[in-house]
């Protein structure tokens, strides 16, 4: 028995007993349009190779990162093409899902990670199950303590939240902070943040660094406090049915039509003086709410300027447009389809670490890999697809 727990403690023997194949992690070159950024960083890839897997990197993969391949050689990779980096591969890397059509010679069973948009690319998932290979869609995370340090989710909407209030501020022909100047005063800039959850979190706080004069709104009452701790001034409706708003896992749920009616009539005054409106309010699953509308905009003054971080979802605001700057009432309406991608160096780090962090949490030296326990709350939350099947339940419900 004294051999029997020796070998189960040492990873060294039980690879003596029982050879076992290193884990091969391949990083591919994003082939979306505008995806600028890449799934493992150097920093990641000696990460990985400390925990004994070899990682393969498709020759250019960093470049919209500013990482050179060279960096990653350095760092223990194996930089080459698409199909050396594949071959073999137990795991394949990505930020957003790689074409499932193009995964040839990966190992049976290899497991995907990477931000897999389940709702949007439904049909793609299924390739991922008839293709054999194990799916895990990062932005499916549980809100849970335990997973902060891998939600992608929250490491990308923190640095879209800052982005939107940069590309507000340039977009914008005034300044921020109030100036007083031997020619005159310049007065400050006045900010509304719709939907405060990460993204809008970091859009208040960077917004106040500028020196606007920030206010800020949510359907989550929990917000109100958050908003005042970073010396914003809470917008809310008060006294209406359902202003909880909070669902399950933090996240908001879809309110009453008197809710809708009260924050529409409060945020029309509020808006028609505001310089510079930030909206981010998105839910899960569905079209993101939509907050104001062309009669809103045509009260604003000209000059304004509305940044839409909900654009790719659907929009928050009316007539706004991805990746187009649209003018309504002399009013700008700006959004990017993919904000992350404009921080590429900054959102790269964060979402590699997080990838890391995943990985790591779940790798078992024995084994020399990653082991998803079926019963782990992390495992049923993320996993798409196994043995050939669609298995999470938000996709069969
Ligand atoms: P999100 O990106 O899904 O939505 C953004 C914000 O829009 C949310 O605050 C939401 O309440 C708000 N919103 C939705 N509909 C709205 C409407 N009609 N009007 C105004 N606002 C509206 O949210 P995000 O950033 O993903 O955060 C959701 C929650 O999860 C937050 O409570 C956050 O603190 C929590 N969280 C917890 C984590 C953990 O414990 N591991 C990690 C990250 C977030």
């Amino acid at each position: 028995s004294g051999a029997q727990s020796r070998r189960s403690s040492s990873p060294r023997s039980s690879s003596f007993l029982f050879p076992i194949k290193v884990t091969k992690l391949a990083v591919l070159r994003e082939t979306a349009a505008g995806e600028t950024r890449v799934s493992a960083t150097p920093e990641t890839v000696k990460k990985f190779i400390a925990l004994g897997a070899t990682v393969a990197v498709e020759a250019g993969a960093g470049a919209g990162a500013s990482i050179a391949d060279a960096d990653y050689a350095a760092a223990g990779a194996a930089v080459g093409k698409a199909a050396e980096v594949l071959k073999g591969a137990d795991i394949v890397l990505g930020v957003q899902g790689p074409d499932p059509k193009a995964l040839k010679g990966v190992a049976t069973g290899a497991w995907i990670v990477a931000g897999l948009d389940p709702f949007g690319q439904r049909t793609r998932v299924d390739a991922y199950a008839a293709a054999g290979v194990e799916a895990l869609a990062m932005e499916f995370m549980p809100r849970i303590t335990r997973a902060q340090s891998m939600d992608i989710l929250s490491s990308q909407s923190n640095l879209s939240g800052y982005k939107a209030v940069i590309e507000a501020a340039s977009a914008y022909g005034r300044a921020f902070p109030m100036m007083m100047t031997a020619a005159g005063t310049v007065s400050a800039a006045r900010a509304f943040i719709m939907g405060v959850g990460v993204a809008g979190l970091q859009a208040i706080a960077t917004a106040r660094r500028l020196g606007a004069q920030v206010s800020a709104t949510d359907v989550r009452s929990a917000t109100k406090e958050q908003i005042e701790s970073l010396g914003a001034k809470a917008i809310f409706v008060e006294a209406v049915k359902g202003i909880e708003g909070e669902g399950a896992g933090g996240y908001a749920t879809e309110m009453s039509d008197e809710y809708k009616a009260a924050q529409a009539e409060l945020i029309s005054s509020h808006i028609a003086k505001q310089d510079i409106v930030i909206t981010t309010a998105l839910i899960p699953g569905r079209a993101a709410p939509r907050l104001i509308t062309d009669a809103q905009i045509a009260t604003m003054k000209p000059g304004s300027v509305i940044f839409d971080l909900a654009v790719a979802q659907g929009g928050n605001v009316e007539g706004s447009k991805p990746d187009e700057i649209v003018v309504k009432h002399g009013v700008k309406i700006v959004g990017y389809s993919n904000t992350p991608a404009h921080l590429a160096a900054d959102t790269s780090a964060l979402f590699s670490r997080n990838l890391y962090n995943f990985l790591s949490a779940f790798w078992d030296k024995d084994a020399g890999k990653p082991v998803l326990p079926d019963d782990d709350e992390i495992t049923a939350a993320i996993r798409l697809t196994k043995d050939g099947k669609v298995v999470n339940d938000r996709l069969l419900a």
